[in-house]
């Protein structure tokens, strides 16, 4: 069979075919909890070095999909190499996550770079085309970038927050200031984006892991439109192009995002309701998740509840498995089997 010719049951689905066993991956399926992962991690010395070598993001994309037999990759890098490719100063500390020069007053904002360095990011779509050469032609390759909003959290504060307060304030005592950091984001991610379906993604996603802090208006505001022109953007481009939305903990606000933006899926956190899902999400978009990523950890019957929970919700419509939010450095592999064992037994 050929590359072009294979059919990829992920992609069936966000083209509106439901598969009798759900296609699964997992939020940061390359990662810690691998032993060969921080194995190349330790070698490549720091992680956005590992993020820039190719033959490293390459192979750190592969290492979950031998193990697991994922129905999708996702290509090994981070969202702040977007505010990186603008001049911007980033930084990731051991146990410490990332920090960023912050971007916090009007004055500052007014510096910033309208166009990214495009340059910066070619080694990221190098690993894309290895990655695409090696794959399976029946796995899903995913390119990806953070949302204008989660990206602009890290910006403004210049690291992670447990409430991302520093850019919430800034977006109601400066608009203007914050809603250009917004707009050049929307720019050069769509850039980016048609740069990694060049380079051989198959499906985008759009992380907006800070969605949920937003209030309705400002959800409306700086999470839903800012993700509607990224994907008119592309499709300005692409028009078939398969986009992901993750607005993270937006619970309610999920049918105004999915009819606003016009994403073909959305990933859902694991506090999200099911009758509402199925009502309002399901039956426009495929919906991807939902597993708490602490039941994993935990393992042992209580995993083997949680994921035929998930399945009895969501498996009878258009459905990719997945977990509500990224894997944890300390999950046991064995619960990762256990899991995938159960999913690919699903009869439904
Ligand atoms: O999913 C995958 O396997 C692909 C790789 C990927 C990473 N980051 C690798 C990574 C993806 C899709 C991301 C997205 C990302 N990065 C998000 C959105 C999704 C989410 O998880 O919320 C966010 C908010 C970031 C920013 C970021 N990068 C933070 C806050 C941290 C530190 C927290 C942590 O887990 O250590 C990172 C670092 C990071 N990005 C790691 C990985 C594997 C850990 C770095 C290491 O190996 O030391």
């Amino acid at each position: 069979m050929t590359q072009e010719s294979a059919v990829k049951p992920f992609i069936e689905v966000l083209s509106g075919h439901r598969q009798p066993v759900p296609p699964v991956w997992m939020m940061r399926q390359a990662g810690r909890y691998l032993p060969e992962y921080r194995e190349l991690r330790a070698k490549a010395g720091g992680f956005l070095d590992l993020c820039f070598t190719p033959e490293y993001a390459a192979e750190v994309t592969l290492q979950p999909i031998r193990r697991f037999n994922f129905d999708a990759a996702i290509i090994f890098s981070d969202i702040l190499v977007i505010p990186y490719a603008l001049g911007r100063s980033v930084r990731f500390e051991a146990g410490e996550g990332p920090r960023l020069d912050p971007l916090d007053t009007p004055e500052k904002v007014a510096t910033l770079a309208r166009h990214a360095d495009f340059g910066k990011l070619e080694p990221v779509y190098e690993a894309l085309r290895r990655v695409r050469r090696e794959l399976d032609p029946r796995i899903a390759l995913i390119g990806f970038c953070g949302a204008p909003w989660t990206v602009a959290t890290y910006m403004v504060a210049g690291q992670g927050t447990p409430d991302q307060a520093p850019a919430r304030m800034m977006a109601y005592r400066h608009p203007e200031a914050f809603a250009d950091i917004i707009d050049v984001l929307v720019e050069n991610s769509i850039q980016y984006l048609l740069d990694q379906l060049k380079a051989g993604a198959d499906v985008l996603q759009i992380f907006d892991t800070w969605a949920g802090v937003l209030p309705p208006r400002e959800f409306q505001r700086w999470s839903i439109e800012p993700a509607r022109r990224i994907v008119a953007g592309v499709r300005a481009q692409v028009p078939d192009a398969k986009i992901i939305g993750f607005p993270r903990g937006a619970g309610a606000q999920l049918p105004a995002y999915v009819e606003t933006t016009g994403v073909n899926a959305v990933s859902i956190d694991w506090a999200a309701e099911p009758s509402l899902i199925r009502e309002r999400v399901q039956n426009r978009v495929a919906v991807q998740g939902n597993l708490d990523p602490l039941v994993l950890i935990a393992g042992g019957a209580a995993l083997d509840r949680a994921v035929d929970d998930v399945l009895a919700n969501y498996a009878g419509g258009r459905f990719i498995f997945n977990l509500g939010h990224g894997i944890q450095p300390e999950t046991p592999i064995a619960h990762v089997e256990q899991m995938l064992k159960r999913v690919r037994g699903y009869k439904g």
